[in-house]
C-alpha cells in the first residue's frame, strides 16, 4: 500500500551524529536511492594532489557539451580549488578499491598527496592540470563552465565543467553491456534507512554494486 508522507522533518526522528539532518535532508533516508560513487580530483594550491569522494552528481548534456555536475560542500577542499583552477578530473572506482576511496577522507592536510597517500597511483590528465587516478577505470577530464549555490545560504554548491577529455581502460570497452559493467564494478552509496512512520533507523551507511543487467531489446 502506497502512503501520502509529508515532507516536514517529523519530531521523532533522532540524528545519529550532530548536524545530519542539516547537511542532509531526512527525505534521503527515507527514499534511498543510491548514487554512483566518484572521485573528483584536483591540485591543491601548492600543486598537491586532491582527492574527494563523492556521490551527488552525474554526467549529462548534449553533443559537445557532455558535462559533469557536482555538489559539493563549500568547506571542501575541491570547492576552493575549482574556484582557483577551474579544472577537475572525474573517476570511477571499483567497489575492491572502497578501502582507499575512502582512505582519500583520512588524508587530507594541506600538504597530503591524498592520492599516492590513500593507496592509489597517479596519472597525468591530457587536457588539465588536475591529477587522475590511474585505477580507476574511467576517467573524465573537465574545464569549469559555471557554477551557483543549491540554494541561498545552503553550504552545498553546484559546479557543472565540460568534459575535455576521456580516458578508459579497454576491459570497460566489451561491448556487452553485462560484461562492461561487470569490469566497472561501479559502487554505489547507499544511505542508511529510516522508516518514515517511526523514525526507526538503520545504519550506518552501505555501498551497493548492480546486481542486475538486463538486454530487453530484442535484436
Ligand atoms: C560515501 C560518501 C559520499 C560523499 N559524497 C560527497 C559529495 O557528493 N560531495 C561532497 O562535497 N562531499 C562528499 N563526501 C564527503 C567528502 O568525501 C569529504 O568531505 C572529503 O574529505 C572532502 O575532501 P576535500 O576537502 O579534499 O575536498 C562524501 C563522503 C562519503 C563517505
Amino acid at each position: 500500500m502506497k502512503r501520502e508522507i509529508a515532507i516536514t522533518q517529523p519530531d521523532y526522528l533522532v540524528e545519529d551524529w550532530p548536524g545530519k539532518y542539516q547537511v542532509f535532508s531526512w527525505l534521503e533516508y527515507v527514499i534511498t536511492v543510491p548514487n554512483p560513487i566518484f572521485l573528483v580530483t584536483t591540485r591543491k594550491a601548492n600543486g598537491a594532489p586532491n582527492a574527494n569522494l563523492s556521490s551527488w552528481g552525474l554526467l549529462l548534456g548534449e553533443q559537445g557539451q557532455y558535462s559533469s555536475l557536482l555538489a559539493l560542500l563549500d568547506n571542501s577542499h575541491t570547492y576552493a580549488n575549482i574556484l582557483r583552477e577551474g579544472e577537475w578530473c572525474v573517476g570511477f572506482p571499483a567497489f575492491e578499491t572502497y578501502p582507499e576511496c575512502f582512505a582519500t577522507i583520512r588524508h587530507n592536510a594541506p600538504d597530503d598527496d591524498e592520492i599516492t597517500q590513500a593507496g592509489f597511483t597517479l596519472e597525468a590528465a591530457q587536457t588539465v592540470s588536475a591529477p587522475r587516478i590511474a585505477e580507476c577505470s574511467v576517467s573524465l577530464e573537465c574545464r569549469l563552465a559555471w557554477h551557483r549555490p543549491l540554494y541561498e545560504s545552503s553550504p552545498w554548491h553546484l559546479f557543472v565543467g565540460r568534459i575535455t577529455h576521456l580516458a578508459m581502460d579497454e576491459a570497460a570497452m566489451a561491448p556487452d553491456p553485462v560484461t562492461r559493467l561487470q569490469a566497472l564494478e561501479l559502487m554505489y552509496n547507499v544511505r542508511s534507512t529510516v522508516d518514515p512512520r517511526t523514525g526507526a533507523q538503520f545504519g550506518p551507511n552501505s555501498l551497493g554494486l548492480l546486481s542486475r543487467v538486463e538486454k530487453i531489446f530484442p535484436g
